[in-house]
């Protein structure tokens, strides 16, 4: 049995879980995975390449020549797609939408999350993404559910793309794409969106960071019998 500590963060796009993963790992000096980071990486090869992102055999057969790399550095993750860092470019709309579309097949599935777990059972770390506090560590030591209204989410990833220096994106494609992905990802079979009955609830909606992370880190450093008979934040 692994000793680590495991913090997941789970939650659909845009609710600001890796801004507060990020922070809330710095806080403890833990290590931050993003778990998107590496659907983005397949999907992102998928897309290079011209791959049917439905086809399972097909993609199936990239994951077979593709050597996908995290390494933990100074300055947070780095994504290695064969060799390569790809960290900033699998941050596009386009590679957003591919990898929602390849994280919904099995074989996908199967192979990232052996990696995801690989990795929490070596070190403590804040983990973000859809399935981790059901699925990937259904024991976690903390599980947290962030969410926000859906305007608020597509706002947030629109100001994200223009940071990045996207000038094509807008409020109303970038709304569309936050939808589709939030139908995508909670309505397929394996491992879908949803929040682990055990998972504490936040709605980041109007709230700031900081209050995001200390209402996280206030969590974490509750007594255990607070945090057993208590239901709210
Ligand atoms: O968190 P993100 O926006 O970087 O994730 C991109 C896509 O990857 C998301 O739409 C669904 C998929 N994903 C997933 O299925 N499971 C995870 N644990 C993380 C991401």
């Amino acid at each position: 049995m692994s000793k680590a500590v495991s913090i997941a963060i789970d939650g659909p796009a845009g609710a600001g879980k890796s801004t507060i993963a990020r922070l809330v790992a710095g806080q403890l000096c833990f290590l931050y995975l993003d778990t998107g980071a590496m659907y983005r990486a397949i999907g992102l090869k998928a897309l290079r390449l011209g791959v049917d992102m439905r086809d399972e055999a097909a993609v199936s057969a990239l994951l077979d020549k593709t050597a996908l790399d995290i390494r933990f550095t100074k300055s947070g993750q780095r994504v290695l797609l064969d060799g390569t860092d790809v960290t900033g470019e699998i941050r596009s709309a386009a590679v957003s939408r591919a990898a929602s579309d390849v994280s919904a097949l099995p074989v996908v599935r199967v192979r990232l999350v052996a990696l995801q777990r690989e990795l929490a059972e070596r070190q403590n770390l804040v983990i973000d993404g859809r399935d981790i506090g059901t699925y990937v560590l259904p024991q976690a030591t903390y599980k947290f559910f962030l969410t926000a209204d859906v305007e608020e989410r597509a706002r947030r990833r629109l100001a994200d793309l223009r940071a990045r220096g996207d000038g094509q994106a807008n409020l109303a494609t970038v709304l569309a794409d936050v939808r589709y992905r939030d139908k995508q990802d909670s309505e397929r079979a394996l491992a879908p969106l949803r929040q682990a009955d055990d998972a504490i609830l936040i709605d980041s909606t109007g709230r700031s960071i900081e209050e995001v992370v200390d209402l996280v880190l206030r969590h974490i450093n509750r007594p255990e019998h607070d945090r057993q008979y208590s239901t709210d934040r």
